[in-house]
């Protein structure tokens, strides 16, 4: 098998190769929005030069600038393998789009049904639903994991489930643990007392095969700028719900989807960025994946068939570096690692990983961290639900390193000497 071709990589990352002369920074704060490659950043320019105009003008700039928004749809349907662009709607970013469609998802619903959310999300899969809950008078009830295994046990979902559950919101993996859920299995159960299921893919993105037919779920959000692409936000909605769905919009505005949910004017070059994130990945499964990534992909057109290849090589790539600083932290004293460490399971975590130190603040050890050029998160990073569940909000939650495919062996190990440095003193 050739060895991935990190430096090709690297070398299209202009964050990471022009540094004004200083050291590029290390980014690990990737789960917070990764960098961006320079395929993007040019077609944003070309954006902004050449299709700079409004949609729907009978003249040239605005038929290049429909282009723009049709391309990005159609992206968008390859990466997540929806079944048409009626079923994308682009937007501000994950939590401004689950804000938007929750008031016309409570719309369907009738006081005293029930919703589930769970104690592993993020805040912006939980309180849009929170409020959806007090506006429509419906009972919430949370699903939490175990504290040792960092894991759902999904037959306590059974427990909640009633046949007045309406809507289940769940996580793809959490950007405080790390841990990816088996949302097929939670959508089965869901399904089983005709549950919508909302799931957020905004910590999955960067790291995996997104398949909404294969998944089952209803609606599912995810965030450009944390795969490599611009601020923005994409959510899928299955087409047959989303004709159910009464959407908040100006009367002029169209009525077919997409558009009906895509309020106001939209950032045009941002969608561009958006077709050429997703030609990015295209690209990797052409010049990085190898054939035995490709084998098991033969399903879907051809940039498809590419984005999965290049996910099962990033896949192949990360969990050595992944379980690299894992086993790197876990032995440095005093540090916990709050999320799956067996190093034999590495595939049912992406690597975001959250992890305290006896002794240290949070803040503290990532402002070191941050002086040093090793970029980290650190605090409950709106995981509120998951800090206060591990009894971590007091003490200031946790920091938190995300890995990406860009990052390097010697980052790792750079990495760890600088903590382990900052412990021993
Ligand atoms: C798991 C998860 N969900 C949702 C969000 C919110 O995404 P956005 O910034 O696009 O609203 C984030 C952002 O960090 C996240 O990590």
């Amino acid at each position: 098998m050739p060895a991935f071709d990190i430096d090709l990589i690297r070398t299209q990352f202009p964050a990471i190769t022009r540094t004004n002369g200083q050291t590029s920074p290390v980014y690990l704060d990737n789960p917070g929005g990764t960098q961006v490659p320079d395929m993007v950043i040019n077609a944003i320019t070309d954006c902004l030069i050449y299709k700079n105009a409004n949609l729907g003008g009978p003249f040239r700039t605005s038929e290049a600038a429909t282009e723009v928004f049709e391309d990005a749809h159609r992206a968008m349907v390859d990466f997540v393998n929806a079944s048409s662009t009626r079923e994308i709607i682009i937007g501000q970013n994950m939590t401004t789009l689950t804000f938007h469609v929750s008031r016309s998802i409570g719309r369907l619903f009738s006081p005293g049904d029930e919703i589930i959310v769970t104690r592993m999300d993020h805040d912006a899969n939980v309180s849009p639903w929170l409020l959806m809950a007090r506006d429509y008078d419906l009972t919430v009830k949370f699903l939490s994991f175990d504290k040792e295994t960092y894991e759902f046990d999904l037959d306590a979902l059974d427990d909640l489930l009633t046949e007045r559950t309406k809507l289940v919101c769940f996580g793809h993996a959490s950007n405080l643990t790390g841990t990816i859920n088996d949302v097929r299995a939670a959508v089965a159960k869901a399904k089983s007392v005709g549950a919508l299921v909302f799931v957020d893919s905004v910590q999955y993105a960067p790291h995996g095969i997104i398949d909404v037919q294969d998944l089952g779920c209803d609606f599912l959000a995810c965030s450009p700028y944390k795969f490599f692409g611009p601020h923005m936000g994409v959510l899928w909605g299955r087409e047959e719900i989303l004709l159910q769905l009464d959407p908040y919009k100006v009367r002029p505005a169209a009525n077919t989807l997409p558009d009906c949910f895509e309020t106001g004017t939209l950032n045009h070059e941002g969608m561009a960025g958006i077709t050429a994130t997703i030609d990015y990945f295209a690209w990797l499964g052409e010049t990085v994946a190898d054939s035995h990534h490709h084998q098991r992909h033969t399903k879907g057109n051809p940039r498809r068939q590419k984005i999965c290849a290049a996910m099962e090589c990033l896949t192949d790539y990360e969990i050595p570096l992944t379980r690299q600083l894992i086993d790197g932290l876990t032995s440095i004293k005093g540090i916990k690692i709050h999320g799956i460490t067996n190093p034999n399971a590495m595939e049912k975590r992406v690597p975001t990983i959250s992890f305290t130190a006896a002794g240290h603040a949070p803040r503290d050890l990532a402002t070191t961290l941050g002086a040093s050029g090793i970029q980290v998160w650190n605090g409950h990073n709106y995981a509120i639900e998951p800090v206060n569940h591990l009894g971590l909000m007091e003490a200031g939650g946790v920091v938190r390193i995300g890995l990406a495919h860009y990052n390097t062996v010697e980052e790792i190990d750079q990495t760890l000497a600088v903590i382990d440095q900052i412990i021993q003193s």
